[in-house]
């Protein structure tokens, strides 16, 4: 049996990563340590807890006795660390807070690990691991920074860094691949682009979207809606880390996109258009709308003031995970967006629970009360 520490295991990608692996996988078992932040609910990974296979703690990465102890009660030979704040909106508030749990709760692991995996220290004084172990980190492209028309992000792209989220998370980055020298932490990293799918947050694009065209609100495009981002679902995004878990090279950086880049605006028109189309053709759906007024049409797009140092565009070239590891996208975004849209139009509740904290607050202070 391995034992799978699994970072921010409730939140979007994470939970979907222990639902890919105890559904893929006999011989794993997967602790969850997340802090069960604003954009963390235990309800999503509930049903999966009545598994033998899962346990879940709630507990801050940054904390040095949370990890210690996790790491002494579970023999723990991998790590998979999806813990992070993760709104690029949020880090132009406070980045502080990204600082802490991106940075430093990426150190406090590194160091938690390094500490309980090392059995010796060979003749030049580097320490030898226990066999098998490994250290994951879940990065993003946003580390290589802003594409312009043309051009694909590769592992050897320079790391350049935007926003205060993108900076935190090529911070970490840094310090794995340090580890990796300095300590020679069998480490890997993958950068993956912007997944969707089920249990999205809905304060990023698809889920928000969704989640407002429901409700009859305004559907806030930033700048004249022309950024370019490029999408994969989740599911893709969970087969290539356990790839890369199970048989990528030691000390290896790998991109995961699908070569599906779109602009927000062709994503806001295809949700509007999809969500219609699903609700003529299946009268259950109705029960997920909250408003009588059922226009559901482009004159809900209102083009909004821009992200501050918004990335224009971002677009993975994935050749390296391809040729190594076979990895290659499953869903194509017209199966995906369709999937999850019809998963938000029947998991409402999911929805109303993880918006019943502070959410209406943050929503206003962002896009004011429309
Ligand atoms: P998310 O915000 O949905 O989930 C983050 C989870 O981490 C939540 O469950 C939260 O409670 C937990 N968490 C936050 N701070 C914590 C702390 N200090 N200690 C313990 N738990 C904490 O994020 P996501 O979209 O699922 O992203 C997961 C990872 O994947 C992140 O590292 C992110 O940078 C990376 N990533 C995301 C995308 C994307 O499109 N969403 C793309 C590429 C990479
Ligand atoms: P987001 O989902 O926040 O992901 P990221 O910023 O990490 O790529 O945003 C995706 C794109 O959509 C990004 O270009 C910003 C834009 N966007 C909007 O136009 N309106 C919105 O309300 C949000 C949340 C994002």
């Amino acid at each position: 049996m391995k034992h799978y520490l699994v970072t921010g295991g409730a939140g979007f990608i994470g939970s979907n990563f222990v639902k890919y692996i105890l559904k893929k996988h006999t011989d794993i078992q997967i602790i969850v340590l997340d802090d069960l932040t604003y954009a963390g609910n235990l309800g999503t990974i509930s049903k999966d807890l009545e598994d033998s296979r899962l346990e879940f703690i709630k507990g801050n990465i940054v904390s040095h006795e949370t990890v210690e102890s996790v790491f002494e009660k579970y023999s723990i030979d991998t790590v998979v660390n999806f813990a992070a704040e993760s709104h690029v909106d949020r880090s132009i508030e406070n980045p502080q807070l990204f600082l802490e749990t991106n940075i430093l709760g990426t150190q406090n692991l590194l160091d938690t690990a390094r500490k309980f995996w090392a059995v010796e220290k060979d003749s030049t004084g580097y320490p030898v691991y226990q066999k098998g172990v490994k250290f994951l980190q879940v990065s993003t492209d946003e580390v290589y920074g802003s594409l312009g028309e043309t051009g694909y992000f590769t592992e050897t792209t320079p790391l350049n860094p935007r926003s205060p989220y993108s900076a935190s998370k090529a911070a970490a980055d840094f310090i794995v691949l340090a580890y990796a020298e300095t300590y020679k932490m069998p480490v890997n990293i993958t950068r993956c682009s912007n997944n969707y799918g089920p249990y999205h947050f809905p304060e990023k694009l698809i889920p928000l979207i969704i989640k407002n065209i429901l409700e009859g609100k305004k559907l806030p495009v930033y700048g004249d809606g022309s950024n370019v981002r490029d999408w994969l679902y989740v599911e893709d995004h969970c087969n290539a880390i356990d790839l890369v878990v199970t048989r990528g090279r030691l000390g290896q950086v790998y991109n995961v996109g699908g070569h599906n880049e779109m602009k927000n605006i062709d994503i806001v028109r295809l949700t509007i258009s999809t969500v219609r189309r699903l609700l003529e053709e299946n009268p259950e759906y109705k029960k997920a709308l909250k408003t009588d007024i059922i226009n559901i049409n482009d004159n809900l797009i209102t083009f909004v003031k821009d992200r501050l140092g918004h990335d224009r565009r971002y677009a993975i070239d994935p050749a390296k995970i391809s040729s190594e590891l076979g990895w290659t996208p499953e869903t194509r975004f017209a199966d995906g967006i369709v999937k999850t849209i019809r998963w938000y139009l029947e998991n409402q509740n999911w929805v109303d629970e993880v918006t019943s904290g502070d959410y209406q607050k943050y929503y206003r202070q962002m896009y004011g009360s429309e």
